[in-house]
């Protein structure tokens, strides 16, 4: 059955740009009160400001998401201003471009702490509010990355593996509780994403194949907070290779190797691929 999201409170992290961005905006545009929360503080103001000038109402909590005691405040700060939390949008994450052989332990747990511990945190702190309300909806971004791992993106993957895991046993395990949980994976989108990664590669990395907007996931994740559902891979083509993936693993590290080669031979020098299918 679809929500009416009028007057609902939504809090979405990673809200200075990108998806995150598009997501408070668009929310908003449905009469959303939206929660902004990410480290840059004047992007947010910003945001907020254009978000008020349309008549909406925005609430900005400057928030480190690798932080427990921020995230806590952002959940704290929230049910001081507007006294309930339908949405949490678990989205703050960023990019490591290397190979595995490049990555330091140090990467790993600093990835891991946004893209992972920063949604869990945020889990852990917002469903005593919700199990009281009982209801509310949590949704994941995650990323294709999260359902087959990318070359070169070995520690990323990991965390939105880790993201997946996560969704799925928190889905089941709340599935009584009218607490729902839904997962979004987008594909390579126009983010500030691959300008912001930390790149050990020594070469500029792109997405390779169709990118979308951060629009377009925007709207498949509004389109989630009105009709949950467990999950989303918001470019179609995508979820044939997750398929592929499950069935035929080995096809699948082939195609990524030939388009790996293809780059080589395109740009004359070894490369890595950076986002195949998704980032
Ligand atoms: N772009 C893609 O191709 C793609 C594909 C699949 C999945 N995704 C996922 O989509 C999500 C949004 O990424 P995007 O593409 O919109 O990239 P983006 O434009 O770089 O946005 C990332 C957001 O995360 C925030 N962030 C990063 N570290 C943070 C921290 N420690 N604490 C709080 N906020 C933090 C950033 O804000 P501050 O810097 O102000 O903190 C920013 O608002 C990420 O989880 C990403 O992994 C992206």
């Amino acid at each position: 059955m679809a929500e009416e999201l009028r007057g609902k409170v939504a809090i979405i992290t990673g809200a200075s740009s990108g998806i995150g961005k598009e997501t408070a905006l668009a929310l908003a545009d449905e009469e959303v009160r939206v929660v902004l929360a990410a480290r840059r503080e004047p992007r947010l103001r910003e945001i907020a400001e254009v978000i008020r000038a349309r008549g909406g109402r925005a609430l900005i909590v400057p928030t480190d998401v690798s932080i427990q005691h921020h995230v806590e405040r952002l959940i704290r700060t929230t049910m001081e201003h507007f006294g309930r939390i339908d949405l949490l949008i678990n989205n703050a994450g960023y990019g490591l471009f290397a190979s595995i052989e490049e990555t330091t332990i140090d990467d790993v747990k600093r990835i891991m702490d946004v893209n992972f511990m920063g949604a869990f945190a945020a889990i852990k702190a917002v469903l005593p509010v919700m199990r009281r309300q009982g209801r509310g909806h949590i949704i994941n971004v995650a990323s294709v990355a999260g359902k087959r791992a990318l070359p070169y993106s070995g520690a990323y993957s990991a965390t939105k593996f880790a993201v997946v895991a996560l969704s799925e046993s928190l889905r089941v395990e709340l599935a009584d509780s009218g607490i729902k949980v839904s997962l979004v994976c987008p594909a390579a989108t126009a983010t500030e994403f691959f300008q912001v990664a930390e790149n050990r590669t020594g070469r500029r990395v792109r997405p390779v194949g169709p990118v979308q907007s951060a629009e377009e996931v925007a709207r498949a994740i509004v389109s989630l907070a009105r009709r949950p559902r467990p999950e989303v891979i918001t470019f179609k083509p995508a979820r044939a290779l997750v398929v592929l993936n499950a069935v035929s693993p080995r096809m699948v590290d082939w195609a990524m190797r030939q388009s790996i080669n293809r780059i080589r031979g395109r740009r004359g020098e070894s490369t890595a691929a950076g986002a195949g299918p998704g980032s």
